[in-house]
């Protein structure tokens, strides 16, 4: 066998979002799309803002010279600045270009901040359920994944963090508003995660780094405020991209942003500048890098999303379902009424509806529905979740 004994185990623990993906096709084939009612990949259904073709179609008919060249792998000066500006806006913090490195997605970001960390055996603390991927990138680089359970309400639960904290612990890599359950962590858990933090690096004489996907950070409702990582602990890296509050997934177009007060921060950044040269990525796609620098203050119209988020919670739960109300991302995650969330994904198939199953994100007895779709698939799917519902006695309950 040509391929590594690495990739060979992670095909064989296949993605189940991938798998559910590929049932779907098949399911697809024999009803016809219209018919088969996909909640199963992360797949923003919204277009990118206008000001985003405004500025495409400007730069097409006024092309800069050189624009296709290559650039510092870190990125352009004036998009990293943009950005710099942005964040020193949203935090008080003192951001400047230096701390902005433009990546090819939060995946590519996610993935060039581990490699500039770990060494062979280091650990990463991922609170659980988390998206899946991270444990292949954390592999990527060498490192060791470490689960640690939330509270019930999928909030971060600092005792367990604590626990897991050991000798070869590197980072803690948290993901808010969160793939797959929606929450958003509050200020009140991550200022107690930054102080666990110090008090932890003064324990073992030496710094962990906080790791914070905010992929989806512009995705937030009720008037929901995120909390800004930065201000609670100054080893903060963030890592996140324009795929979703742009609707940009397919044009991977990203950076990651070291906290000004981050130790070691210029070997820091020249780590990552290294990272993301010799992964293969050089620099992030330049033509994104030019439209999305005058428009870091803008995004998709996010209330589309709540009322979907709407629909699907207050149906779900008038079915009986248990599920917590998400507060961003566009994801929710129910409870299955059975332990096996396998079986009652097949059940929801059976009613053509495509879910992922919770152990696919380290959670069994869960499942998740991705609600960035089309209103009309949800309300033509919602008959079959309440029949599904009374088949194991939930409705009215
Ligand atoms: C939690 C999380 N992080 C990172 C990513 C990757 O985002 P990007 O398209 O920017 O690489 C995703 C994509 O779905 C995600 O859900």
């Amino acid at each position: 066998m040509a391929i590594s004994k690495k990739v060979k185990d992670a095909l064989e623990g296949a993605s189940w979002v991938r798998r559910m993906f590929e049932e779907g096709e098949e399911l697809k084939q024999r009803y016809g799309d219209g018919n088969v009612f996909d909640f199963s990949l992360g797949n923003p259904d919204l277009e990118p803002p206008p000001s985003l073709k405004k500025a495409l179609k400007a730069l097409a008919d006024q092309p800069i010279a050189g624009m296709h060249r290559y650039m510092p792998n870190s990125g352009y000066s004036e998009t990293r600045k943009a950005i710099a500006h942005y964040l020193a806006e949203e935090s008080g913090l003192p951001f400047e270009e230096r701390h902005v490195v433009m990546t090819v997605g939060a995946a590519g970001g996610l993935n060039v901040i581990l490699k500039a960390i770990l060494d062979e055996g280091d650990e990463v603390i991922v609170p659980s359920p988390y998206f899946m991927e991270f444990k292949f990138y954390i592999n990527n680089c060498g490192g060791e994944i470490r689960l640690v359970e939330t509270n019930d309400d999928f909030s971060l639960n600092l005792r367990e963090i604590e626990r897991a904290i050991g000798k070869r612990t590197k980072a803690i890599l948290i993901n808010s508003p969160n793939n797959p359950t929606g929450v958003v962590y509050d200020q009140r858990s991550l200022e107690e995660l930054g102080e666990l933090l110090k008090r932890k690096n003064q324990e073992l004489g030496r710094t962990l780094h906080l790791i914070t996907d905010e992929a989806y950070r512009r995705i937030v409702y009720d008037g929901t405020k995120l909390p800004i990582s930065f201000l609670y602990y100054p080893h903060t890296i963030r890592v996140t991209s324009h795929s979703k509050d742009l609707s940009l997934p397919g044009e991977r177009i990203g950076y990651i942003a070291v906290s000004p007060y981050c130790e070691d921060l210029d070997e820091m950044i020249s780590a990552i500048v290294f990272a993301n040269r010799t992964l293969g990525f050089v620099n992030a796609p330049a033509l994104m890098q030019r439209l999305v620098a005058p428009l870091q203050k803008n995004s998709v119209n996010v209330r589309v999303y709540e009322e979907k988020r709407d629909l699907f919670y207050g149906s779900l739960k008038a079915f009986g379902y248990e599920v917590i109300k998400p507060q961003g991302a566009f994801y929710i995650f129910p409870k299955a009424p059975i332990e096996d969330d396998v079986a009652f994904v097949k059940d929801l198939q059976s009613k053509r509806i495509l879910t992922v199953p919770g152990r696919g994100f380290g959670k069994p007895g869960y499942f998740r529905i991705c609600y960035a779709v089309e209103n009309k698939v949800i309300e033509n799917a919602l008959p079959g979740f309440k029949e599904v519902a009374e088949k194991y006695g939930l409705v009215g309950k």
